[in-house]
């Protein structure tokens, strides 16, 4: 059976591109090599976000293309691939295919093209096991054009895909053992198929038999309409977690940024969020050091942080992006300056996250149990229906059970769960 091994950089869609990837070859006869120096096909899936995740990803790529042994091939896909096209491969010899990310949901289609001779006559195909909790991409794409952001250009023009193919496939993940399901998308509030908006494509996944908790990402903050947050409040499946990137606490900067809303329309929607789920948690990606950011900017983006309080965030320091508007704007901040903002605001966030945590102390909470902790065998690693996690001693298997779990302590990211009664050792 040839073997293929996939190393995944960036968000959250491209792990379920790697998981759709993954599922394609294991239905051509291909199995999952436990690493890449043994493997027939090596794919790097990779991202173009911040010019350091591209950076790590060509030193990867590099990696594998001088490690390849005769007759394997090496794949970049992704963001990279789009955004660099051809050029990669007489950047880094070795590298055999390059599929850009606007490919990706056409590679059931193309796939046997890419295979060429590495193509497996092999009928004896078993598809990989999906985890208790798995992405499902519900739009790809972005029409935004936030300032600074290349995701418009490598992943092209924002489309839903249609509510039956969702709901084909989240019945399937039901049967395979899939608990929990997160849909995904770059800015999830804007989907629609005819006359079906995000709310109603929520009520639709939440009739799905045997799928326990529904989540998804990323919200835009100006589309996040009050009748989505009653939606969320409403069904019960759906988890009490809103992924709300506010970018900056400067509306002067979100203006320039192409944001569209201000720090006040962002503040009444964290009140509504707040008004009607309960114990809901509100996480964020926030920038430094936006072109022209002055140092008043960024204090005021540590006010609102210290404001809202975050059960925790992304933080980044701003990279340049060639094409995007922000590139050619004036007033570029230098980098030790980005350096020492962002480790200003990731010391107050860190804080909070640690309050936010240990407040959960003494509380009893239901966790979803997803995988065993790989670094302490005995451990089992689940998540709250906010977007904590939770950890707890046990020998037994809990993947894929809903335990209510009263909460011993925090280590300051992680919630540990006293040991349930079924784990008797
Ligand atoms: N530089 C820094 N961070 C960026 N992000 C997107 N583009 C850039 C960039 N050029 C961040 C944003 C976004 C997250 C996915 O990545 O905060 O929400
Ligand atoms: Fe990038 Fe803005 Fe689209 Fe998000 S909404 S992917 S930040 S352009």
């Amino acid at each position: 059976m040839p073997t293929f091994f996939i190393e995944t950089f960036g968000c959250q869609m491209n792990v379920a591109d790697s998981d759709t990837l993954a599922e394609l070859l294991s239905m051509r006869g291909y199995s999952a090599a436990s690493d890449a120096g043994s493997a027939d096909l090596v794919v790097v899936n990779t991202c173009s976000v911040r010019e350091h995740a591209e950076k790590r990803a060509k030193a990867r790529i590099a990696h594998y293309a001088g490690r390849k042994a005769a007759g394997a091939a090496l794949w970049v896909v992704g963001c990279m691939a789009e955004r660099m096209g051809d050029s990669l491969r007489s950047e880094i010899r070795g590298v055999d295919q390059v599929i850009g990310a606007t490919r990706i949901e056409h590679l059931s289609h193309d796939l046997d093209r890419y295979l060429g001779e590495l193509a497996s006559q092999s009928d004896t195909a078993v598809s990989a096991a999906p985890g208790v909790s798995m992405f499902l991409p519900i739009m790809r794409g972005c029409d935004n054009y936030c300032a600074y952001c290349v995701v418009p250009y490598v992943r092209g023009r924002e489309h839903s895909i249609a509510k039956s193919v969702l709901l084909d496939k989240a019945r399937r993940m039901a049967r395979q053992g899939v608990k929990e399901i997160t849909l995904l998308g770059q800015n999830v509030n804007s989907y629609r198929d005819g006359d079906t908006d995000f709310a109603a494509l929520l009520r639709l996944m939440h009739d799905v038999e045997g799928i326990v908790r529904i989540r998804f990402t990323t919200s835009h903050p100006k589309d996040c309409s009050e009748k989505l947050v009653r939606t969320v409040a409403e069904l019960p499946k759906l988890c009490s977690h809103f992924h709300l990137p506010i970018q900056s606490g400067s509306s002067r900067i979100l203006e320039r940024m192409n944001r569209t809303y201000t720090c006040d329309d962002y503040l009444r929607r964290v009140d509504t969020i707040r008004s009607l789920v309960a114990d809901v948690d509100i996480t964020t990606d926030i920038m430094v050091g936006f072109p022209a950011e002055t140092d008043d900017d960024f204090r005021q983006t540590l006010s609102l942080v210290d404001l809202v309080r975050f059960t925790s965030a992304f933080m980044f320091a701003y990279s340049e992006r060639d094409g995007t508007a922000a590139a050619s704007m004036d007033g570029q901040v230098p980098q030790q300056e980005k350096k020492r903002r962002l480790e200003e605001l990731i010391t107050l966030q860190t804080a909070i996250t640690k309050e936010c945590y240990a407040s959960m102390v003494g509380r009893t909470v239901d966790v979803l149990f997803t995988e065993r902790q790989k670094r302490r065998d005995r451990a089992w690693m689940g998540q709250d229906a906010g977007c904590k996690r939770v950890l707890v001693r046990c020998e037994e298997s809990l993947a894929g059970t809903i335990l209510p779990m009263k909460i011993a302590r925090s280590t300051g990211m992680t919630l540990i769960g006293e040991r349930p009664a079924q784990c008797d050792s």
